[in-house]
């Protein structure tokens, strides 16, 4: 589909794009990700460094994956070896990441296409899986409802058997995936006609009837009210950074690629703002429709929101779904809006990942081999990998686990350093000008130095800091410590077990992931032909050492860093033995409390509703101006 040169398919329209990379962005990660992310991350405090990162680094990062993308005209390889033909590896990283992803976020597509169906059986009176029992005991019955019956989960890494109904979805999912691409981008956007306003609706209905509802206030004091302690930790700047990233599809490749199918003319500044700002404001909304409802299941269970949820992956799926099936009117029309929300958000993220693959395999095939067998190759490949993740027991264990390699530090994290490097310091420096130029002269409106700055300092900066802090996190757990050691301490850590195999799995996942990069460099080293390059001569690209060893370095001052942290505890742990302060904190369970929404929750949702509502009527005025005078793109 996608090809070089002046043969190049485009998209219909200016909207036409807009809709896609929103479809793009807007996905499982809005309404699956963001609320359990922000729930793990201790609610508002998650919002803050959430709206951080969109706004300093996410919309820039965009701007820049569009430019390139959309002066280059080529899928990621082509595009970073255009800049120099020693790049092109960080080409290949991006799409391969993007590949990892595509193979279990159809799985979770499959999750929702399951509960789909069991939703319209719903409609016409079969009893609702998760919805079988009320209180305490109904969320049980919930959650064993889709991680028993439906996974035949454990907390294991044992591969049991697969799951013959979330085999099916997957390979419907695939399926859909496939008629969605196979006629190119111009059906493209005709698709995302439907799926980027469906769940926008869906999402909305679900928003008025949680707010609607006792206790929801509560539920959105949860959402809104920060817990600062939260701020003091990694894992909640790491969860918030990298869900920008996943949440805008940025450094994956997808973005670069719709954006090398636009129109010559086409704005690009103020199109990566609305998408960005689109993004945000769905993750938003979804959070208050997901919260507001978990308010009133809490208050209907009587126990604190935050005890209301095992926070995870299971929140969309299990207590959600319950929290649906209590609503005093239609819980199965309700449940069907959710999962159609689900499925229709979900998918045109999937097809834009294929898309991205497809189109640097085509860019890259060997002459040999027919255009047309480039799609079902890659969706058959990505089918037979997702089989990992339909099978019972650790199934879902070993997606948790491949999905946080991907928000890791030498995932995401990496991979964006490596673009910022390479797009902030190629050809001395002036390609990073050159490209502010080419997003300037077609855009509403333009960027100045700031951009730059983020590019060359402010983004590597806290991507290195965030991969040193990651790792210092994971090596700061006292389940390295001796078991002898433990023992002797009174210690009830085992090292054997899942908690101690995850680690050992996430282990071995950071080297599998370090050698990704390697592995794609080194067989560029030995092609000697390069199509499509405008190299401009390896003394005017910068040195390649930074891409290889800063984000090792940051990982090493990490593991200095967590092995202090690491003596600390063990310190720590010592002291406590020798004060023998055992503490038997006994109790009854705490219940359910009514919350009102504090001073911070109002400033917050008063930041959060002025970035959103007063960015985009800016977007669109800068769009209405531009559009006046005539210098925007709108044709094809
Ligand atoms: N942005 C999508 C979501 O939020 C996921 C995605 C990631 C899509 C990477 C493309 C590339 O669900």
């Amino acid at each position: 589909m996608a090809e070089t040169g002046n043969t190049r398919e485009t998209w219909g329209s200016r909207g036409a794009f807009v809709l896609a990379a929103i479809g793009s962005a807007v996905g499982l990660g809005n309404l699956w990700g963001f609320p359990y992310k922000l729930f793990i991350g201790g609610g508002g405090a998650f919002l803050i460094p959430y709206l951080i990162a969109m706004v300093i680094i996410g919309l820039p990062l965009l701007i820049m994956e569009f430019s390139v993308g959309h002066w280059a005209q080529n899928s990621p390889p082509g595009a970073f070896g255009r800049i120099a033909r020693r790049y092109r590896f960080v080409g290949w990283w991006l799409v391969a990441l993007a590949f990892v992803i595509i193979t279990y976020y159809v799985v979770i597509l499959s999750y929702s296409l399951v509960m789909l169906w069991d939703s319209i059986l719903g409609l016409f009176g079969k009893a609702l899986p998760w919805a079988s029992g009320t209180g305490a005991e109904g969320v049980n019955a919930a959650k064993n409802a889709f991680f028993g019956k439906m996974l035949g989960y454990e907390e294991s890494l044992s591969i049991g058997t697969l799951r013959a109904p979330i085999v099916t979805g997957m390979l419907a999912s695939w399926a859909l995936i496939y008629f969605c691409l196979f006629k190119g981008v111009k059906w493209v956007s005709k698709v995302v006609l439907i799926t980027v306003p469906l769940p926008w609706l869906m999402l909305f209905i679900l928003a008025v009837r949680g707010i609607t509802l006792e206790g929801a206030t509560t539920g959105l004091s949860f959402y809104l009210n920060p817990d600062w302690s939260k701020l003091a930790e990694a894992d909640t700047w790491r969860l918030a950074f990298t869900q920008v990233f996943f949440s805008l599809s940025l450094g994956f490749a997808v973005m670069l690629s719709y954006a090398s199918f636009l129109h010559r003319k086409s704005d690009l500044n103020n199109n990566a703002a609305i998408i960005g700002l689109g993004d945000l404001a769905t993750s938003f909304i979804a959070g208050i429709a997901v919260f507001a409802t978990l308010g009133n299941m809490a208050m209907l269970i009587n126990v604190p929101v935050e005890k209301a949820v095992a926070a995870g992956p299971g929140l969309a799926f299990a207590v959600y779904p319950y929290a649906l099936a209590q609503l005093p009117a239609g819980a199965a029309i309700f449940s069907l809006l959710f999962f159609i929300a689900l499925l229709t958000l979900g998918i045109d993220s999937a097809f834009s990942i294929v898309e991205a693959v497809q189109a640097t395999v085509n860019d890259n095939r060997p002459a040999s081999w027919r255009k047309s067998r480039t799609l079902p190759v890659v969706c058959l490949t990505g089918a037979v990998i997702s089989l990992i993740y339909t099978a019972g027991k650790g199934g879902l264990n070993w997606l948790g686990i491949v999905d946080d390699q991907i928000n890791g530090p030498f995932g995401i994290l990496s991979v964006a350093l490596a673009e910022c490097l390479v797009i902030g310091y190629a050809w001395k420096g002036k390609f990073l000008s050159h490209m502010r130029d080419h997003a300037n002269e077609r855009s509403d409106w333009s960027l100045g130095i700031w951009w730059d700055i983020i590019i060359r300092y402010i983004a590597p900066f806290c991507l290195l800091g965030l991969i040193c802090w990651s790792i210092s996190d994971f090596v700061a757990d006292k389940i390295w410590l001796s078991p002898e050691f433990l023992k002797n301490i009174g210690d009830s850590t085992v090292r054997k077990g899942f908690a101690w195999d995850t680690k050992i799995v996430t282990l071995c996942g950071y080297i599998f992931f370090i050698l990704i990069p390697a592995f794609f460099f080194i067989i560029r080293r030995s092609k000697t032909t390069e199509k499509n390059s405008e190299d401009t001569g390896d003394i005017n690209t910068g040195p390649l050492w930074p891409i290889f060893s800063l984000p090792p370095l940051a990982a090493c001052l990490g593991l200095i860093w967590g092995l202090f942290r690491l003596s600390r505890i063990k310190a720590e742990l010592i002291a406590a033995k020798t004060a023998s302060a055992v503490s038997t904190i006994a109790g009854s369970e705490p219940a359910f409390e009514v919350q009102q929404l504090g001073n911070a929750a109002y400033v917050v949702l008063a930041v959060a509703f002025l970035i959103i509502f007063g960015g985009l009527t800016w977007c669109f005025w800068r769009a209405l101006q531009a559009a006046g005078k005539g210098d925007t793109e709108i044709i094809d």
